[in-house]
């Protein structure tokens, strides 16, 4: 095809005027399942399975004479033979445990793997849940009932799970009714070790012809940059069924709707950690973090399962709607029911699985928290507005927005330096000409009530003297021969990571964060931002850590990938906690897993200055909320791009209610603080603002509460009203804490909305207290000036109402309560107050009103 001339000036002309149209996330950077080895043979193996239907031998049972049950300890454990093409068999173990809360854990591993190479751990990873789990989960005792082909256990006052022995399925009863089905399908896939050998001559015995052969042994995606599969093919996988259910949500990190997609007619969603710039929202491409977390619900129970499992993951979904029986059909009963299919498959490592089942979704929300630990009370100022782009220059301009922020009377708590405030992104230094004095910049911040965060990021680059020790005392990532660091490149050119697996870096990542150190200096007012831990590798296949390179501990990459940027954001969190154990660290991570939640803030990276995306980070927001991360945040408003002054409203207007609130912006987009629309805009974008300061004391009451139960900050709807089916998939509408109910505007040129009031409750404009009764939609005007947020009828806020210019400075105020009588005249509410950054309180002298 020849290109005219004038169709290419044409083009350059619309690329120069419309920047922003020339973004776009790099799919092709990105493995689909039919580009990833594991993904494909799994997918490829359900489908035959599905084929053969009734027809297909399982190849997977328990072997009964190997069954040791200890009622009283809580545990038992059974061999599992996995049987091949000439009838032999490869013995796989079962640990089954009972877990306090009435929850279901179990393991299937390969027993006694060996290896024909020397240079990574012969056993498969089992690791993942040393870093998810915040500590070792207790054990209940339960009864059980043995037949020649069955097992079952009981406990709890309404638990029964029903092992079959052939082929391995556990059918897992709450209240008599089923809930939640494993190896349903028979997808159960444990790829055992073979030799290449084996591999290449033999696969007919030791491949089930179920099985493909994609790519075993080199990953052949066009961006796999050489990187290898030293053990072969060695995926887990299996299918787990909710029964009664249409709904699942969870496994962020996505930009999807809250109520996740059945894929079957495309791509799975994939939980990889990868630096997905310029990322698409209605998508299951990876993003920056993973929580293999997933939950559902109906109306009368709610179930969850947690897949520890830290390698590359891709998740199946199916819905599968009733079956009405016909008199010439006979339909099984177990098949007539909705039900929702899901297949997990990860690249290596255990079947490590804790199974959860509950009357509401709030309750299993908080028993996977149980497992993983709680959000910590965050220190009070990072809940006020961050104001953040890349990059505030230097010292002048720093102070400059500060006082910025006081001339136009908005309030705010820390300001936020990017990458370049480095001397050549070496991180730990500062640029000598820019930042010439940090801790004079610091305590004039400080006289304002106000913070700084900076970023430090894991890639360190070569040849200065951080990144030095690193080689020197081998805490790095380590090259696939184990030969020396691995070197790769981000933003400071060449670099080497610091591997945060390895105990022996927290005591130098320690002398780098410590008071009087380079990067601290004397300050209590400067915290770190960790960025790109996914890590971020820009010559990497797939802009990460190619999957053969080795970590501490001799395991591959690959295994561990998904918990790189929880170790290293607990790296950080010890060593602010090894100098000072008594102010409550704040740390921002882009990067996460499970237990991410107990150390760190999350931010959902880098999304544009475009309506789709205000969409978006709500049903991003509160799936993280589901997931038991609840301090999480996008930002405001868009990273990439220019927003228009109706766009940026707005995106404040939704800011306000995310639990992480900060206002970023890339390095080639204008700058837009709140002053610079001027006028009404700024005006607005005051006005929301200060009722973000207002609400701080019902924020923190409502983190007091997640920090002490793992309860989310915003809830949605079926959260709270799990019985009403008709509200399984608003993801614009939402509860901040449990009182106020909150629709932001996200549509161009919208003025008004309909807003779904989930019951009969009088519901007040918080506004103007204009009442609003009954259950469904209601119309509610919205002019640019306002956000639609109602008070449920029955509840008490605290708030306090006084303009300062920090949160820091709002410590003595009076607190004003909003109250509202319900129908029967009582009104309930709750207020936490602490000293808002010290751990005093964690030990004796807090106190609480209800
Ligand atoms: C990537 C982050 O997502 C973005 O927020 C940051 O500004 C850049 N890294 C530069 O550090």
């Amino acid at each position: 095809m020849r290109v005219q001339l004038w169709q290419f000036l044409w083009a350059a002309i619309v690329i120069l005027l419309n920047p922003l149209q020339t973004y776009a996330v790099k799919e092709y950077l990105f493995k689909k399942c039919d580009q990833s080895g594991f993904c494909s043979r799994n997918r490829h193996f359900a489908t035959e399975v599905t084929k053969q239907g009734l027809d297909y031998n399982s190849r997977y049972s328990i072997d009964l004479p190997s069954l040791i049950i200890k009622d009283d300890e809580g545990y038992f454990d059974a061999k599992i033979l996995k049987e091949l093409n000439d009838g032999s068999h490869v013995d796989l173990s079962l640990h089954v445990s009972l877990l306090s809360g009435n929850n279901l854990r179990f393991q299937i591993n390969e027993v006694n793997r060996k290896t024909e190479q020397s240079l990574i751990q012969d056993k498969r990873y089992d690791e993942a849940s040393k870093w998810a789990f915040v500590k070792e989960p207790e054990l209940i005792p339960f009864q059980h009932e043995l037949s020649s082909d069955q097992l079952i256990l009981t406990y709890g006052e309404h638990y029964e799970a029903k092992f079959d022995f052939h082929p391995f399925k556990l059918t897992l009863l709450y209240k008599g009714v089923p809930s939640l089905i494993v190896n349903d399908r028979n997808l159960l896939n444990v790829e055992h070790y073979r030799t290449r050998k084996q591999e290449d001559e033999e696969n007919s015995i030791h491949i089930a012809p179920e099985e493909s052969t994609f790519d075993a042994y080199k990953d052949s995606f066009k961006d796999s940059k050489g990187d290898t599969l030293p053990l072969g093919p060695e995926s887990v996988a299996l299918d787990f069924t909710f029964a009664n259910s249409l709904t699942v949500y969870g496994i962020p990190e996505h930009a999807d709707t809250m109520s996740l997609k059945d894929t079957t007619d495309g791509e799975p969603y994939r939980l990889f950690n990868v630096d997905i710039f310029e990322y698409l929202t209605q998508s299951r491409l990876p993003m920056y973090g993973s929580i293999p977390f997933m939950l559902s619900t109906n109306s009368k129970h709610s179930s969850g399962l947690f897949w520890v499992n830290s390698a590359d993951t891709y998740i199946d979904i199916k819905k599968v709607h009733k079956v009405e029986a016909d008199e010439k059909k006979v339909i099984p009963e177990e098949t007539q029911s909705q039900r929702v299919q899901t297949h997990w498959m990860s690249e290596n490592g255990i079947v490590d699985v804790i199974l959860f089942v509950k009357d509401s979704p709030h309750e299993v929300t908080q028993a996977y928290a149980s497992i993983t630990g709680n959000t910590q009370l965050p220190n009070l100022f990072s809940l006020g507005y961050h104001q953040s782009r890349w990059n505030y220059n230097d010292e002048p301009d720093v102070l400059d927005i500060n006082s910025k922020f006081d001339q136009h009377q908005i309030p705010y708590d820390t300001i936020w330096l990017d990458v370049e405030y480095t001397d050549e992104r070496k991180y730990f230094t500062w640029e000598p000409k820019m930042f010439p004095n940090p801790d004079r910049m610091l305590s004039k911040l400080a006289e304002t009530g106000r913070y700084l965060v900076a970023l430090i990021d894991p890639h360190l680059k070569i040849g200065y003297e951080v990144s030095n020790v690193v080689e020197k005392q081998n805490i790095g990532y380590r090259k696939s021969d184990n030969s020396s660091s691995f070197h790769g490149h981000c933003w400071p050119g060449e670099s080497v990571w610091i591997d945060t697996f390895n105990p022996a870096a927290q005591s130098f990542w320690n002398k780098l964060h410590a008071v009087g150190s380079n990067f601290m200096g004397q300050a209590q007012n400067l915290f770190p931002w960790n960025d790109m831990s996914e890590p971020s590798v820009f010559d990497g296949p797939e802009t990460t850590a190619p999957k053969d390179i080795i970590h501490y501990g001799n395991w591959e990459h690959r295994s561990v990938h998904n918990l790189n940027g929880l170790t290293f954001h607990e790296a950080t969190y010890k060593a602010l906690i090894a100098h000072n154990n008594n102010i409550r660290p704040f740390i921002l991570t882009r990067a996460f897993f499970s237990g991410s939640q107990r150390t760190a803030a999350m931010w959902t990276g880098d999304n544009m200055a475009k309506w789709e995306y205000v969409q978006a980070s709500i049903s991003q927001v509160l799936t993280l909320n589901i997931a038991g991360y609840p301090f999480c945040g996008a930002d405001v408003a868009g990273f990439f791009g220019n927003p228009e002054p109706e766009l940026l409203v707005r995106f404040y207007q939704t800011g306000i209610w995310y639990p992480f609130f900060r206002g970023h912006a890339h390095i080639d987009s204008r700058r837009h603080e709140p002053w610079v629309a001027g006028g009404e805009y700024t005006d607005i974008m005051r006005d929301t603002i200060k009722l973000r300061y207002k609400l701080l004391p019902l924020l923190y009451t409502e983190f007091y509460k997640s920090s002490q139960v793992g309860s989310p900050i915003v809830n949605p709807i079926f959260f709270l009203y799990p019985e009403d089916e008709q509200n399984y998939d608003i993801d614009d509408e939402f509860f901040f804490g449990k009182s106020l109910l909150v629709k932001p505007i996200t549509e161009q040129g919208q003025t008004e909305t309909l807003v779904y009031l989930p019951d009969d409750k009088i519901y007040y404009d918080f506004e103007d207290y204009t009442p609003y009764q009954g259950k469904g939609y209601h119309s509610f005007n919205a002019p640019l000036s306002k956000i639609p947020v109602l008070l449920k009828a029955g509840t008490i806020i605290p708030t306090k109402q006084r303009y300062r210019r920090s949160s820091k400075l709002m410590k003595f105020d009076p607190y004003t309560l909003y109250l509202t009588a319900d129908s029967d005249g009582t009104a309930s509410g709750e207020l936490y107050i602490d000293d808002g950054e010290t751990f005093n309180a964690q030990n004796d002298n807090d106190f609480s009103i209800e």
